[in-house]
């Protein structure tokens, strides 16, 4: 009896697996990733700042971001940070991606507050699922994106990225985006 039951679990484990997942399933994955790339990411920045200084940050910024949304991308989700003024060209939005972002810059010209934005787009069809949230800046990243950079920082973050655009952020300003994708059933 017991085995049986067992046998009618993992039955029931393996349909649920084919079932497509609901576009509210979709959305509280996608939130859930973003959250373990976002807090990996900011550990990893805090950490390099206090060990070795803000030029320490810049280049462990430089190696390990792309690593790490590397690391949280896999069983058909993807995951990556774009901006309208990006330091990686390879973070340039897509049309998608920039249409999101000036909905975002026109609801926080409206009062909206950032944390209350994002930006979802699901084809019923494909199961793709797309999920934007904003990022804003906070006193800590001015040292690397504001107006006023120690320009022996400057020349290293100039060095790396000759293409920054991402400066000159004060405060609150939407400094850039989440991108979470799940490529669906499709391709996968
Ligand atoms: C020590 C310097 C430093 C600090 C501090 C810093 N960043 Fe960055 N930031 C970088 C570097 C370097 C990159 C390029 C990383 C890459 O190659 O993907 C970057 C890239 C980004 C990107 C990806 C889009 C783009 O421009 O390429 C976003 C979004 C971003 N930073 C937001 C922030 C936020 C928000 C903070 C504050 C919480 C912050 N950064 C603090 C150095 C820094």
């Amino acid at each position: 009896m017991m085995r049986c039951m067992y046998l009618a679990g993992l039955l029931m484990i393996g349909q649920l697996q084919a079932e497509p997942l609901s576009q509210q399933q979709l959305e509280a994955e996608a939130t859930k990733r973003m959250q373990s790339f976002a807090g990996e990411l900011q550990s990893t920045l805090m950490n390099a700042i206090q060990a070795g200084g803000l030029e320490a940050g810049v280049e462990v910024c430089s190696a390990q971001a792309p690593e790490i949304a590397k690391k949280y991308s896999k069983d058909g989700w993807q995951l990556s940070r774009t901006s309208l003024k990006t330091r990686n060209p390879s973070n340039r939005a897509d049309a998608m991606e920039k249409d999101a972002l000036m909905g975002f810059v026109d609801k926080m010209a409206q009062g909206h507050q950032l944390t209350s934005l994002s930006f979802t787009s699901y084809n019923v069809e494909t199961q793709q699922f797309v999920l934007i949230k904003p990022i804003g800046t906070q006193a800590v990243c001015l040292s690397c994106h504001g107006n006023a950079i120690d320009p022996k920082l400057h020349d290293k973050i100039k060095l790396l990225y000759p293409e920054d655009t991402a400066t000159g952020f004060s405060l609150g300003d939407l400094r850039g985006a989440f991108v979470v994708r799940y490529q669906g059933v499709a391709e996968q």
